[in-house]
């Protein structure tokens, strides 16, 4: 049995504590949200929040994350309203949509660790987050779209 906080809700969960957390995510809990990609903390799709840092949570076990807060794309504003997530329609970023919630997850760092990131901020900061579409240009300016008005928690 392990016990997460995820999204502000407690779960007891009856699962392997090896068991990675996107399994828990998505297959005991129901937060498709977060993606897979490739399994092998390669392509950033999977990223969650585990105490506000960007986790893989393909490779991350559910053990890691007891006695944190984990927050999945579900939970990163109550309504949606993230500056990220308006940025992201404002500038419709996403294309298939299948690596988008890491992208955003990713970002989410990063802003709250520089307000006003640099393109070379991004590019380091988004680096392991890969788009098969390649809507790379987008998710830049949606970031600085977003940084301008303002990031919350
Ligand atoms: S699915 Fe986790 S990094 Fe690709
Ligand atoms: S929008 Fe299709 S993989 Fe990124």
């Amino acid at each position: 049995m392990i016990t997460l906080n995820i999204n502000k809700k407690t779960y007891n969960i009856d699962a392997d504590p090896d068991m990675p957390l996107l399994w828990v995510l998505r297959d005991i809990i129901g937060l498709v949200g977060t993606k897979y990609g490739c399994g092998i903390a390669q392509c950033g799709a999977c990223v969650v929040h585990v105490d506000g840092q960007a986790f893989r949570s393909c490779v991350t076990k559910a053990s890691v994350a007891q006695g944190k807060k984990v927050v999945t794309i579900e939970g990163l504003s109550p309504d949606h309203s993230h500056p990220l997530q308006k940025a992201w329609l404002d500038l419709d970023v996403s294309q298939c949509g299948y690596c988008q919630a890491g992208q955003i997850m990713s970002a989410a760092v990063l802003l709250k660790e520089k307000k006003n990131p640099t393109d070379q901020d991004i590019d380091d900061a988004m680096a392991g987050n890969i788009c098969r579409c390649g809507t790379y240009l987008r998710i830049k300016e949606a970031i600085h779209l977003a940084a301008k008005s303002g990031t919350k928690k």
